[in-house]
């Protein structure tokens, strides 16, 4: 994959799902009870499922600044269903945690996985790669961690793919090491570090920056 991230990196994934979701109303103000069955298995939640995550959503809403509050509420319908996708796959949540701790605990993953397989560890492996797949989530969700101008329809539309570079591999990683195949799974190392990579190109850049240079 190319490391030049343009707006529109990996805008496949979130697009088939958008197709998916012909969803009519929407999340906040709507009862899960009034999705068409078909539409939330289309997005991969069971109703119970969307009714945990739409609370979940509310709850981190409550925590907004209105401002931001503004801004999450005018992202379109699919750009929400995405991120309530992204948040059914997390059963970790913490109360007090930034994003930035939470990239600690997942760079420490990475490396322990890392570890595993160059030590014939499989199980080390496959064990870090499902804790970095079910990272924690932190305080009040991603949203509030990205800068104010990446709060958007375009920009969030990388992050299902970022999501699955991520997280999918890690996923495909660990059954790989379950079944012993440390070489296959030595290969998803590289995938998950282009969504690293990919996704702090688009959402991060250069950390530390001083602003007393001249
Ligand atoms: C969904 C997008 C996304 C993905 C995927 C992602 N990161 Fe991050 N990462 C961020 C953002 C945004 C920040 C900046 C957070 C801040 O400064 O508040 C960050 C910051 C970091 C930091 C620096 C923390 C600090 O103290 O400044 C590390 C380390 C890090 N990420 C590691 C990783 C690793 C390792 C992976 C892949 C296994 C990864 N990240 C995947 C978005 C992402």
């Amino acid at each position: 994959m190319s490391l030049h991230v343009s707006k529109n990196f990996m805008i496949t994934p979130i697009s088939k799902l958008v197709k998916a979701v012909a969803i009519t109303s929407f999340l906040f103000a709507v009862p899960a009870s009034a999705y068409a069955n078909e539409n939330v298995r289309a997005a991969g939640m069971d109703k119970e499922t969307m009714m945990k995550m739409q609370k979940i959503m509310k709850s981190d809403m409550a925590l907004m600044k209105p401002d931001l509050q503004k801004q999450v509420k005018g992202l379109s319908k699919e750009t929400k269903m995405a991120l309530m996708n992204i948040l059914s796959t997390h059963s970790r949540r913490s109360k007090q945690l930034t994003l930035r701790q939470v990239m600690h605990e997942v760079l420490s993953d990475y490396q322990s996985i890392t570890t595993g397989l160059v030590t014939d560890n499989n199980e080390q492996a496959a064990d870090a790669a499902r804790r970095l797949a079910n990272h924690r989530l932190p305080l009040g969700g991603l949203i509030p961690y990205m800068a104010k101008d990446d709060v958007n329809d375009d920009r969030l539309a990388s992050l299902v793919g970022f999501n699955d570079l991520v997280e999918g591999n890690a996923l495909r990683l660990a059954a790989a090491a379950d079944k012993g195949n440390t070489g296959e799974a030595t290969m998803y190392l590289g995938k998950i570090a282009e969504g690293c990579v990919a996704c702090h190109q688009v959402f991060r850049g250069q950390p530390g920056v001083s602003n007393r240079l001249r």
